[in-house]
């Protein structure tokens, strides 16, 4: 089983409004070199490449993304060590691995739109964005969104945030060819499925709260019916919801 950390708390002095919806970016280029390129490339090679991932576009991606810049000042000598770090509200930046499988079983090519649920501190985002995917990425809480939005901008990912509770999808900007759900609710919300694109494959994790959870990969069969394959246990942050 992979765990997510759980988190301590960093405030944020930033806020901003359930529902509003903004784009990220000041600019076209990904940032390739930084000061931690080098653990970057080991994590790469050690983390994610030995334990069977093998899609390129991915692993080349992991390698440009400077994880660090994506979790507090403090924590960034650990950003890329093994497992979930704590970004502050009671939430993490999940395992480079638990990323990677997700992103792979997404199965996406460059020019498809994901649509993720959960930015956190927005490092699943820019990983999609580097692979050539268009982004649309929700969160609850809405100073991570902010700031996410604030470190995308930054290091020119053009990654379309929006700050609401992800249940309901981002219907106006549906279909989507992928949806990567990177918090666990207890059942898959339908109206994720229906903005999924004919085709499309969603991954999610799903248990109940306090629990592991299973994390499921959901892709069309031979007579359009999603079928379900699990990818193994995990333990996610819960999903939460908004007050009615
Ligand atoms: C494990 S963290 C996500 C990590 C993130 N993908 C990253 O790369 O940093 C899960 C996130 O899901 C968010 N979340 C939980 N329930 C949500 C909901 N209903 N809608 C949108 N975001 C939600 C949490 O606030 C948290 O930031």
């Amino acid at each position: 089983m992979t765990s997510e950390a759980t988190a301590t708390t960093l405030e944020s002095t930033t806020t901003s409004t359930l529902g509003s919806t903004t784009t990220a970016t000041t600019g076209q280029s990904s940032p390739t070199a930084d000061e931690l390129s080098e653990e970057r490339l080991s994590m790469v090679e050690n983390q994610i490449s030995a334990r069977q991932i093998q899609d390129p576009l991915l692993l080349e991606a992991m390698k440009a993304v400077p994880r660090h810049r994506f979790v507090p000042d403090d924590l960034q000598k650990y950003a890329y060590e093994d497992h979930p770090l704590p970004i502050g509200f009671g939430q993490t930046i999940s395992q480079p691995y638990i990323v990677a499988l997700m992103t792979e079983a997404l199965a996406v090519a460059p020019g498809e739109k994901v649509l993720e649920i959960g930015t956190g501190s927005g490092y699943q985002a820019a990983v999609l964005a580097e692979m050539g995917l268009t982004v649309y990425t929700i969160e609850i809480i809405p100073e991570l969104a902010t700031r996410a939005e604030s470190v995308l901008g930054h290091l020119g990912y053009r990654v379309m945030t929006r700050a609401a509770d992800g249940y309901f999808g981002w219907e106006e900007e549906a279909p989507f060819d992928a949806i990567i759900v990177t918090a666990a609710p207890d059942h898959v919300p339908k109206p994720l499925v229906d903005q999924l694109a004919p085709g499309g494959v969603m991954v999610i994790p799903v248990g109940p709260i306090g629990a592991v959870q299973t994390l499921w990969k959901f892709s069309p069969g031979a007579d359009g019916e999603l079928l379900a394959e699990s990818l193994g246990w995990v333990s996610f942050v819960p999903f939460t919801r908004a007050e009615e």
